[in-house]
């Protein structure tokens, strides 16, 4: 129902699972989508398949997304580029891997946030923001310390950016997946004595899909959710209201 009639939309991680599924659904809402990762050959066959455009950085660096950024129209953004790090408990976690984690996931995103508001700003049109944050952001996972740290500080860069950019009609929101089987989580949740219990908790019982990330990111990008800012959208099976 509501187009974004060739607006650029900047997608990081857009080479990954979910990231994916998102270029696609904007391609198809008449967004005119950049596809953000750092390995190019993987953002050349999605352009080649979706008709996106291709934009190589890398999150961790600021002198990298500036030089991408900078000069760029962007009008939305979907901050889904992100490292799983390591399963690891307070008691035992690599401090380098928690470095690394919030260095992609939280650092990365503000970084984004900084130089494309910028440019929202300086076109005068608005704009859009939604950021990939996940249920760890919400509630205690177990070996979830430096992952859902670095979720817990994006939704606070939500929050924070929500209310400094509404001035320029620029809305920030969170969505907080439950788990996608994709590469970054088979390898943890795909073990049964891990998944079935947790599943067991899930009013919904079952793992989401790429696409049904995908959906409620391009409704909160989009003009349907003109009223909403600020919030961490939990898109869980239920799995955080009890
Ligand atoms: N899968 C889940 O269960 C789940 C659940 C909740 C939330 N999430 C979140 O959803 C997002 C996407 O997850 P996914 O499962 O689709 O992951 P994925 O398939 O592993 O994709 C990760 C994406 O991030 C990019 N990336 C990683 N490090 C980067 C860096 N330093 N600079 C630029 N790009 C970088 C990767 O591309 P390159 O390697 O080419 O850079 C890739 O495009 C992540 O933020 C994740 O935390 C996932």
């Amino acid at each position: 129902m509501w187009g974004f009639d060739g607006r650029p939309v900047l997608v990081t991680g857009a080479s990954g699972g979910i990231g994916g599924a998102t270029v696609r659904q904007l391609v198809a809402a008449g967004a005119d989508v950049v596809a953000s990762a750092r390995s190019k050959p993987n953002l050349e066959d999605l352009a080649s398949k979706t008709g996106c455009r291709a934009l190589a950085f890398d999150l961790t660096s600021e002198d990298s997304v500036r030089g991408a950024l900078e000069g760029l129209d962007v009008w939305g953004v979907v901050n889904c580029g992100g490292f799983g790090g390591e399963i690891a408990t307070p008691m035992d976690t690599d401090i380098a891997v928690f470095d690394q984690v919030i260095s992609v996931n939280a650092r990365g995103a503000l970084l984004v946030t900084k130089y494309a508001s910028r440019s929202m700003i300086r076109l005068g049109k608005g704009g859009s923001i939604v950021n990939m944050s996940s249920q760890a952001a919400l509630v205690a996972l177990a070996g979830h310390i430096s992952y859902g740290s670095s979720k817990a500080a994006l939704d606070n860069i939500t929050r924070v950016s929500a209310l400094e950019l509404g001035k320029y009609n620029i809305r920030v929101n969170s969505v907080n997946p439950t788990v996608v089987m994709t590469p970054m989580s088979a390898f943890y949740w795909g073990r049964p004595e891990i998944g079935e219990p947790f599943l067991k908790q899930m009013p919904l019982g079952r793992w989401a899909t790429e696409d049904e990330i995908a959906a409620p990111i391009v409704f909160l990008l989009g003009d349907g959710a003109s009223m909403i800012t600020g919030v961490s959208l939990p898109i869980d099976g239920g799995f955080t209201c009890c």
